[in-house]
């Protein structure tokens, strides 16, 4: 029996939004280690998947786990940002992307996510060159500056830039640990204890795997298909990567995109995608919390894409 390195967040959350799909494609674009997919092709026989992940780890394991599937699953390992260009001729009735780390990449600590890991890597896909530790190392002080504050929201960057590049002039940040003790692993922001570690690693890991710029590219590719009668839905974990989904749906559901100075509707009133299936974003329970706690600053958000029908 494989051991499952990690956990599904809002597992149940998923298969409402998803109750309705009975055959046609899945696209899992963060399959990981399939905790969401292979629960739903558990229960929906007619459904194919296609998952994709950018680990090569998570995705040989995958290979594995869903062997029983093997006739209604393809994997691959790629970037998600390419996955519907790829198969948007497929009828695909369902797009899940639950992003962010996988508990085995922050648990391993040759892969450089955690504090008390040996590296400076944090690159979900190892085949890539950028990793933490160029960044940290050898990155411009203003470029050090700039991703400190618009990826980790710190308000000290100013700061905590010059300290890591004091240090890094005397000798390299060689690890995760001397950097997670160099900026201090105790703090609090916005009225939570996250300590400044946690804000710099979160702001290296988006720098590194382009986190923000993925998350992008993937919505624009949804948006140019021509999918349609189709659920998405995106799990993300931090503020950043919600306000790029809560904006794109928002915009998505818009009919008139007429200027707000336009004294009449000149556009038609028939551009929206679909409608917004998650008025609010779906959080998970405190059970959930509580047996999980990695699934605490979860945030799912879905879409329903039925193109040409909303005026
Ligand atoms: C939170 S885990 C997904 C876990 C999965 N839902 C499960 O139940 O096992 C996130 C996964 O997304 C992958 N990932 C993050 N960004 C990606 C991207 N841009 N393209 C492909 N995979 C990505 C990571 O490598 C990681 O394995």
């Amino acid at each position: 029996m494989l051991q499952v390195p990690h956990i599904p967040v809002m597992l149940d959350e998923v298969k409402t939004i998803f109750k309705s799909l009975k055959d046609g494609y899945l696209v899992d674009c963060t399959l990981g280690y399939g905790g969401h997919t292979y629960a739903l092709l558990s229960e929906k026989k007619s459904l194919h998947a296609i998952g994709c992940d950018r680990d090569e780890e998570a995705v040989e394991f995958s290979k594995k786990r869903f062997e029983q599937f093997k006739d209604r699953v393809t994997i691959e390992h790629k970037n998600f940002s390419s996955i519907i260009g790829k198969y948007e001729h497929l009828p695909i009735c369902g797009i899940l992307a639950d992003i962010g780390v996988s508990s085995l990449q922050l648990d391993k600590n040759e892969r450089g996510f955690g504090f008390d890991s040996l590296n400076l890597d944090m690159r979900m896909d190892t085949a890539q060159n950028l990793s933490a530790y160029e960044v940290v190392n050898r990155y411009p002080k203003n470029e050090l500056e700039r991703i400190l504050r618009d990826y980790g929201e710190l308000k000290e960057y100013k700061k905590i830039a010059k300290l890591i590049c004091d240090k890094r002039e005397k000798e390299p940040v060689k690890d995760a640990k001397t950097l997670a003790d160099l900026v201090g692993r105790r703090g609090h922001f916005n009225g939570r204890s996250v300590s400044p570690a946690t804000l710099v690693f979160q702001a290296v890991r988006i720098e590194v795997n382009r986190e923000l710029q993925e998350l992008e590219e993937l919505l624009k590719s949804i948006q140019n298909s021509k999918i349609t009668d189709c659920i998405v839905c995106i799990i993300s974990f931090h503020s950043l990567e919600d306000r790029i989904v809560k904006q794109t749906f928002k915009s998505w559901a818009k009919s008139c995109i007429c200027l707000p100075e336009a004294l009449k509707c000149e556009c038609g009133n028939n551009h929206a995608l679909g409608e917004i299936i998650t008025k609010k974003a779906l959080e998970p329970t405190n059970e959930e919390v509580k047996a999980n706690p990695r699934s605490r600053s979860s945030k799912l958000r879905a879409f329903y894409i039925k193109r040409g029908v909303h005026a």
